[in-house]
C-alpha cells in the first residue's frame, strides 16, 4: 500500500506543528545573511529545449546554468519532487564550474537557485537538498524565510570518510526534507520500510503480531547500511569522470517515500544522472539540468541505456548496529 496525500503519518507532528505556526513569521521577519548584499542572478529569458528526451515516462536533460533553465521550465508549478545536490563551494574540479566563489557569491547563488526550485514546486511539492555542515544552515533558514516547512533534517552518514588528524573525520551530508504544504504532501511510508530492531536484534515477538508491516518499521532520520557508502573504487554503481555521485539508495528511498508513479522530479545538478536513473526505474517522469556538456552526456547515457543497478535496495534492509542476540532477552 502507498500513497496519500495526508499527514496522517508524518511523523514528528509537534516539530510540523511549530514550523507550520512559524512559517508566516519566519517569512515576514527581516533576516539578513551574507549573500543578500550580492545582486540575484539575472536570467537570460531564453526559452530552453531539452537536450535529450525520451518517453514513458517523459525524461529529460537539459544543459545550461541551472538558475537560466528553471526561469524559462515549461513546468513550473507542476514540479511534484525536487531532489538537489549543489556543488558545495569546495574547489571540486568540475568540468566547466568554478567552485570556488567568494562565500556571499555562493550563498547567493544557493538562494537564487532554491527560489527557482521553489518556483517549479508544485503547491503539494516536497523538496530535498544534500548539503554539508557548512551551508546547511543557510539552506535551512532561507527554505524557511520563503515560507517551507521542515519535515525532516536527515543525515546521510558514510564510513569512508576522508582520513585526518586536524578534527573528526567527516562522514555525514544532511539530506534535508521540506514541503510547500505539510497538509498535502505526498508521503508513501509504506513504500521504503525497513527491518525493524526489535525484528532483527531482539526477535520481540510484538513486532511479528502487528496486523500488518510485520517486523518493519519507517527508517529512522540516519541513513546508512548496505549500498549506503560513498560511490567510489569499484562499486557496481560508479560512472567514472563523475565528482560526488550519490547512491542510488538514496534517491530511492526518497522518490519512492516523496512522489508516486507518474509524478515529476526535477534534479537541478544532474551530475552523473543519479536522479533520473532511479526516477525512470521507478516509472516518474523527471527533469534534470547540468551545466556541464561532458558531465550530462555521460548522465544520459546511465539514464538511457544503463539503468539502476540496485532497484530495490533502499527497502527491507536491516540497518542495525548489532548483530541478532539469542535469547531475545536484555
Ligand atoms: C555534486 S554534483 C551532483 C552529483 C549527482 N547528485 C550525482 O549523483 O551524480 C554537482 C553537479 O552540478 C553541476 N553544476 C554546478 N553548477 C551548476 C549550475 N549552475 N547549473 C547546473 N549544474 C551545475 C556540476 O557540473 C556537477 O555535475
Amino acid at each position: 500500500m502507498a500513497t496519500n496525500r495526508s499527514a496522517t503519518q508524518a511523523g514528528p507532528s509537534g516539530a510540523i506543528g511549530v514550523h507550520r505556526s512559524s512559517r508566516k513569521d519566519l517569512a515576514e521577519a527581516d533576516i539578513r545573511l551574507m549573500g543578500d548584499v550580492v545582486q540575484p542572478h539575472q536570467p537570460s529569458g531564453d526559452a530552453r529545449e531539452p537536450e535529450w528526451h525520451l518517453q514513458d515516462p517523459d525524461t529529460r536533460l537539459y544543459i545550461g546554468d541551472c538558475r537560466d533553465v528553471l526561469a524559462a521550465l515549461p513546468d513550473k508549478g507542476e514540479v511534484d519532487l525536487v531532489f538537489a545536490d549543489p556543488p558545495f563551494n569546495w574547489d571540486v574540479p568540475y568540468d566547466g564550474w568554478s567552485d570556488d566563489m567568494t562565500r556571499a557569491a555562493y550563498e547567493r547563488f544557493t538562494y537564487d537557485w532554491l527560489d527557482g526550485c521553489i518556483e517549479a514546486l508544485s503547491p503539494s511539492g516536497s523538496i530535498w537538498v544534500n548539503i554539508p555542515d557548512d551551508s546547511a544552515a543557510e539552506v535551512v533558514l532561507h527554505l524557511k524565510r520563503r515560507g517551507l516547512v521542515m519535515i525532516n533534517w536527515c543525515v546521510w552518514h558514510f564510513r569512508f570518510g576522508q582520513c585526518r588528524n586536524s578534527s573528526f573525520i567527516m562522514s555525514k551530508v544532511h539530506a534535508l526534507y521540506f514541503c510547500k504544504d505539510p497538509d498535502n504532501r505526498t508521503w508513501n511510508p509504506d513504500a521504503v520500510l525497513e527491518q525493524s530492531d526489535r525484528a532483527s536484534i531482539y526477535g520481540d515477538k510484538r513486532t511479528m503480531e502487528k496486523s500488518s508491516n510485520k517486523g518493519m518499521r519507517v527508517p529512522m532520520d540516519v541513513w546508512y547500511g548496505k549500498y549506503w557508502g560513498r560511490i567510489q573504487g569499484n562499486n557496481a554503481e560508479r560512472r567514472h569522470g563523475h565528482q560526488n555521485q550519490i547512491p542510488e539508495v538514496y534517491l530511492e528511498r526518497v522518490i519512492l517515500a516523496c512522489s508516486n508513479e507518474g509524478d515529476l522530479v526535477l534534479d537541478p545538478f544532474a551530475g552523473s544522472g543519479t536522479t533520473g536513473t532511479v526516477a525512470r526505474a521507478h516509472q516518474r517522469r523527471s527533469i534534470g539540468i547540468e551545466q556541464s556538456e561532458v558531465t550530462a552526456k555521460s548522465a544520459w547515457e546511465r539514464i538511457a541505456e544503463i539503468g539502476m543497478k540496485r532497484k530495490g535496495g533502499s527497502a527491507g534492509q536491516s540497518s542495525a548496529i548489532f548483530s541478532r542476540r539469542s535469547s531475545g532477552g536484555s
